[in-house]
């Protein structure tokens, strides 16, 4: 049974001390503290068990790790699955890598690395090299989706199509870039999804948990649609938000996409946001 006690209201992650996260803390992340520290919380005290973890976009592995971490501090078997290409440009080698005591990698794979990094959590986390547009996940229910790749909303449809429809009513999607202003397209598909999810807990800056109601059978899809649909969406998304004090944020998304029209790649969508008028 999912624990559907546990208050996220009062957001208990962050008291957790940063050394809660024990040797997870030394796997290289692009996450903000308050963020690692809510993937640990969720994999401590938020889940049953019933079901796998999902880290679609595990980069270095230091998302896993921290939930690798919670799921050992709570005593479950639950399974990881991370995916990723597992490359790393020579730039990301010397920031994220350099510090770890690894031998250089040889070119950009990186999955031998990053199995060395994850190797203290074991046999729970498998690595899946890949292209995530190519997948299907086919190995049962999942209770934790984290999503951290949906960086174009064809890429986004996938994700909802082939992994959101395995989710456990009572599970967990976390939209690590729902906020990230380059990928408007996520607060406008929680928007069409939000009969199956309710939010449940932000952690700064960019992320977004919400609790599955009931999975989606045939996900609406963000592909095919007009800007004007999607920033129709967004505006909805930012009036959802705007008790969360976080409309503005999503607002930001909705003005990159008047700026970049047409855009559905984070790539394309980066930038200065254009000026307000006053
Ligand atoms: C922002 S990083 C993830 C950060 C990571 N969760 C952490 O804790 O630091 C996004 C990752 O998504 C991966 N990614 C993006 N699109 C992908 C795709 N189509 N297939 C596989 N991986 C993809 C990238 O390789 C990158 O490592």
């Amino acid at each position: 049974m999912i624990d559907s006690s546990c208050d996220f209201a009062t957001a208990p992650w962050l008291d957790l001390p940063a050394s809660a996260l024990g040797a997870a803390a030394d796997i290289p992340t692009m996450l903000s503290m308050e963020e690692q520290k809510l993937y640990y919380w969720l994999a401590a005290h938020a889940v049953s068990g019933a079901g796998a973890f999902v880290d679609l976009g595990a980069f270095a592995g230091g998302s896993t790790a921290r939930l690798a971490a919670g799921l050992t501090a709570a005593g479950l078997a639950t399974a990881i699955h991370a995916y990723d290409r597992f490359t790393m440009a020579p730039h990301q080698q010397r920031k994220y890598l350099a510090d770890c005591g690894l031998a250089p990698l040889e070119g950009r794979d990186s999955l031998p690395a990053v199995r060395r990094l994850l190797a203290p959590w074991g046999e729970r986390i498998a690595l899946h090299k890949c292209d995530i547009a190519a997948e299907t996940w086919r190995d049962g229910p999942i209770e934790l989706l984290v999503v951290d790749a949906a960086k174009s909303a064809e890429l986004a449809d996938v994700i909802a199509e082939r992994f959101m429809t395995a989710l456990l009513p009572g599970g967990f999607l976390v939209q690590q870039d729902f906020l990230h202003a380059p990928q408007p397209w996520l607060p406008a598909q929680m928007e069409l999804l939000a009969g199956h999810f309710e939010p449940v807990a932000h952690a700064a800056p960019t992320t977004m948990v919400f609790r599955c109601i009931s999975p989606p059978v045939t996900p609406p899809r963000l592909s095919g649609r007009a800007d004007e649909d999607i920033l129709g969406l967004v505006a909805a998304a930012a009036e959802r938000y705007r008790e969360w004090g976080l409309a503005g944020r999503i607002e930001n998304a909705a003005a990159r996409l008047r700026r970049f029209p047409g855009a559905r790649d984070a790539r394309l969508l980066r930038g200065r946001p254009p000026r307000a008028r006053t």
